[in-house]
């Protein structure tokens, strides 16, 4: 008997096609959106499911769904995993890194340039029939060619943005991480390593790429805005909740820094009310890594690890390796 998994949102149908070949799938290509309850009913008895970073996985899940063996992620962030619950009752979490990461650094800088250039309020002004005439102040925006550009969390992707901005803009880069990058890498990106306090002071344009974490929530809140450049722009394509987004509406009102561009929220897909009503802040819908490509590779990377992990006993990219090592030694 095939393997059953469960598939809990729409996936590419061709991706659905592979799976098929290999396990007994259970899919929903209506994209109904299930309580946390009903996501744990339609588990019972899968031995896998396919997650995009929004299902939870935790302890009382893994506690009710007793044949689950793999949850893979098709996306790079897991913040929706307990990785330590999943460990500790054997089950395997992957996630689909680097097929992503060239594609989101793209967007973090289209989103920083929308931002500093004030593209979405200039387009909303035009579509009101609001151009009647040219003016020197125009929506004058914050220059990007030659200035700083600020990076907290340099893992791929920040180290994407970060050779966009010094070989593609002439931007000078700073960056704070947890760990500093070694010397070759820095090389490499033009990047220079700062305390968290400098990067606050002294970017003139700051983008997040850091993992959400419970040490990363409300990393950047009123105290942090507060040590940046009123000229500054800020760019969360990281995760919500790495911004306290209550504190980035006042200090967007307040004119503590200009403007903000941002592609995930606190409560997504809720959107702070404070926010939606600010000309300065450009709000994208989590699609940093949205093109087809790149989703279909992601979603090919998710596949790739059900089916090594459940026919082989083998993923390709395991976040637990520890489990994966585990079933191997019982196989
Ligand atoms: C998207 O947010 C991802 O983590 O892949």
């Amino acid at each position: 008997m095939n393997p059953r998994i469960l598939l809990a949102r729409a996936i590419f149908p061709e991706v659905l096609d592979r799976l098929a070949q290999h396990f007994d799938v259970t899919s929903n290509q209506c994209d109904e959106s299930w309580t946390q309850l009903e996501f744990i009913e339609r588990l019972q008895g899968h031995q896998g499911v396919f997650t995009t970073g929004g299902e939870r996985i935790d302890a009382a899940l893994l506690a009710a769904c007793p044949d689950l063996k793999i949850c893979a992620n098709m996306a790079v962030g897991y913040n929706n995993f307990d990785l330590e619950a999943m460990t500790t009752a054997g089950v395997l979490a992957t996630n689909a890194p680097e097929v992503l990461t060239e594609t989101t650094a793209d967007f973090g800088f289209a989103l920083l340039m929308a931002t500093a250039r004030r593209m979405a309020q200039a387009e909303h002004f035009l579509r009101a029939g609001l151009w009647t005439r040219w003016r020197y102040d125009l929506f004058a925006g914050a220059e990007v060619h030659g200035s700083t550009l600020g990076i907290l969390g340099m893992g791929r992707i920040g180290q994407g943005i970060a050779k966009r901005g010094a070989l593609g803009f002439g931007m000078q880069v700073i960056y704070h991480n947890r760990s500093r990058l070694d010397v070759a890498t820095e090389l490499d990106c033009r990047a220079r390593y700062v305390s968290k306090q400098q990067l606050l002071n002294t970017a003139d344009h700051l983008v997040l790429v850091l993992p959400y974490s419970a040490a990363s929530h409300h990393a950047i809140g009123a105290p942090e805005l507060a040590q940046m450049k009123p000229s500054a722009t800020l760019v969360n394509i990281a995760r919500g909740g790495i911004v306290d987004d209550a504190a980035l509406a006042a200090a967007l009102r307040n004119k503590t820094i200009a403007a903000a561009g941002l592609d995930v929220f606190e409560g997504e897909p809720a959107v702070h009310p404070d926010l939606l009503l600010l000309p300065n802040v450009v709000l994208t819908p989590h699609i940093a890594s949205a093109t087809l490509p790149t989703r279909l590779a992601m979603a090919n990377l998710a596949a790739d690890n059900l089916v090594g992990f459940l026919t082989q006993g083998k993923a390709l990219t395991p976040l637990n390796a520890e489990v994966m090592v585990k079933q191997q030694v019982l196989c």
